[in-house]
């Protein structure tokens, strides 16, 4: 250690920036200040910016015709190198803008140094970084339309399956395992609404701001911005270059995203237990235990439950980068990408893990069945009941319901094995019309409000739902 940081390397004074320095960095300095280590994740989007802005300069003279050619020509080579793994890339070049430059110095020679014209390294990884971000969000978008498609193909095949729903993890009313699943399509689709809202406003091309002030050259920064696919180009040089809000717009969504899969997650587990008995994974989705012969363990469910330490974190790391930056660029902004990268890549592994497990489960109809009955999980619908046929205000039908409850508890018994007597009882016009309304079943059926979990509503929640993933579907 104690030599690199004493030997600069004199090797490195002829690097791009490097015309008022006499020695090169040390190698310590040029450990810290690299980033081409993550940052050449984005080099087809370095590349694309880089055609754009040639181009552009071309179109409007600030360089000539021949060398906005030549500079096309050797972008694309190197392009083709790197995608054909054959690129070296050279740390003590700092990042990929400068990688790409030198490379295409080598290919094409002088005209290489006149595409940085108008332009900066702040402009040009501000416009990198957004066009990766935006094809992250798109590719997500693609990924939670299967991942809601595979629940709701399995919602179809379960509208009518009773299952316990909770509350407080306490068995509360019968619900449909099909309504349990679309509740999964719901939260999926704000995910993609705030996914497409954060693409929509960083959907603005910072190129041509340059290092923070804009440019004395005569550039058409709308050219640039409609090559990209950007909706305009950004109405503030200081803003271009300096803000990095959509990255933490993107990462909260990537966020809440994986909160909103661990639940899931967590339910898979639970389900998946031989406590619960509600649902098996496939072997494809299982793993084994090294000592426990027995043993089959939801481990990618158990990996999605842990994502959001990530993701989250992730979040948590940008925002304290960012935290009280003065403007413009600050070098600690090249923090703010190996974050991204990961919480990206760690959430399209989960939506996948996710996809895969939805249309894996296979369930457990008699285990729900039985699970819904228990507890008095009817104890609701006795209570309407009374309500309803008796006329009895709520508050006292509650704690009519309780003490017949209570009764039943006594004798360890179903509510719909109760003898009439003992609820007359409790309270004497009860007769046994009652008994039509307790049992699971009737209470999931009996649910029919809008948005209710009954099968009716159920199937009409899969129809539109199939109709709004259907590719068809202009809405
Ligand atoms: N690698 C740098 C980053 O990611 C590129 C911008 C460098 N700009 C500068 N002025 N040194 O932030």
């Amino acid at each position: 250690m104690a030599d690199k940081t004493q030997s600069p390397n004199d090797a490195h004074t002829s690097q791009i920036w490097g015309g008022r320095f006499q020695s090169g960095p040390s190698a310590v300095m040029e450990a810290i200040n690299a980033s081409v280590g993550f940052d050449r994740n984005m080099a087809e989007e370095d590349i694309a910016g880089s055609l754009a802005h040639a181009a552009m300069l071309g179109a409007c003279g600030v360089i000539s015709s021949e060398d906005a050619a030549a500079i096309e020509r050797g972008l694309i080579q190197v392009r083709d190198e790197i995608r054909a793994g054959q690129f070296t890339w050279k740390t003590e070049l700092e990042d990929v803008h400068m990688n790409v430059e030198a490379r295409l110095r080598e290919i094409i020679g002088e005209p290489a140094g006149r595409l940085h014209t108008a332009r900066s390294r702040n402009d040009q990884v501000a416009t990198d970084f957004r066009l990766w971000l935006r094809a992250a969000c798109d590719r997500i978008d693609t990924a939670l339309a299967a991942y809601q498609s595979a629940l709701i193909d399995q919602a179809r095949a379960h509208a009518d399956q009773v299952m316990p729903g909770f509350t407080h993890l306490q068995t509360a009313q019968p619900v449909s395992l099909g309504h349990h699943l679309l509740c999964y399509v719901e939260l999926a689709e704000r995910d993609r609404g705030r996914f497409a809202d954060a693409r929509k406003r960083l959907n603005e091309s910072p190129l041509g701001c340059a290092a923070l002030a804009g440019t004395a050259f005569p550039i058409d920064r709308e050219m640039t911005a409609t090559t990209l696919g950007f909706d305009r180009p950004m109405a503030n040089s200081l803003d271009g270059v300096s803000s990095r809000d959509f990255a933490l717009e993107t990462l909260s969504a990537a966020a809440i995203c994986a909160v909103n899969l661990s639940r899931f997650a967590e339910e898979i587990v639970l389900w998946c237990t031989r406590r619960f008995g509600f649902a098996s994974l496939s072997d494809a989705w299982s793993t084994g235990s090294s000592i426990m012969p027995q043993k089959r363990n939801p481990d990618a469910a158990e990996l999605v439950r842990a994502k959001p330490g990530r993701i989250a974190g992730a979040l948590q790391g940008l925002l304290i980068v960012m935290k009280g930056l003065p403007l413009a660029y600050s070098k600690d902004m090249q923090e703010d990408k190996a974050p991204v990268f990961q919480a990206i890549d760690d959430l399209e592994l989960a939506i996948a893990a996710m996809t895969g497990m939805a249309g894996d489960l296979s369930f457990h109809a008699s285990a729900l069945e039985t699970a819904a009955g228990e507890a008095y999980s009817d104890a609701t619908d006795l209570a309407d009941w009374l309500v309803r046929e008796l006329g009895r205000p709520f508050r006292d039908a509650h704690h009519i319901a309780g003490s017949i409850v209570k009764a039943a508890e006594a004798r360890d018994v179903p509510l719909a094995d109760l003898p009439l007597e003992i609820m007359q009882s409790v309270d004497s016009s009860i007769d046994e019309r009652v008994f039509s309304v307790l049992s699971a079943r009737a209470s999931m059926q009996s649910r029919t409000s809008f948005g209710g979990t009954s099968p009716v509503r159920v199937r009409e929640q899969v129809e539109v739902w199939t109709r709004r993933l259907s590719p068809a579907d202009p809405s």
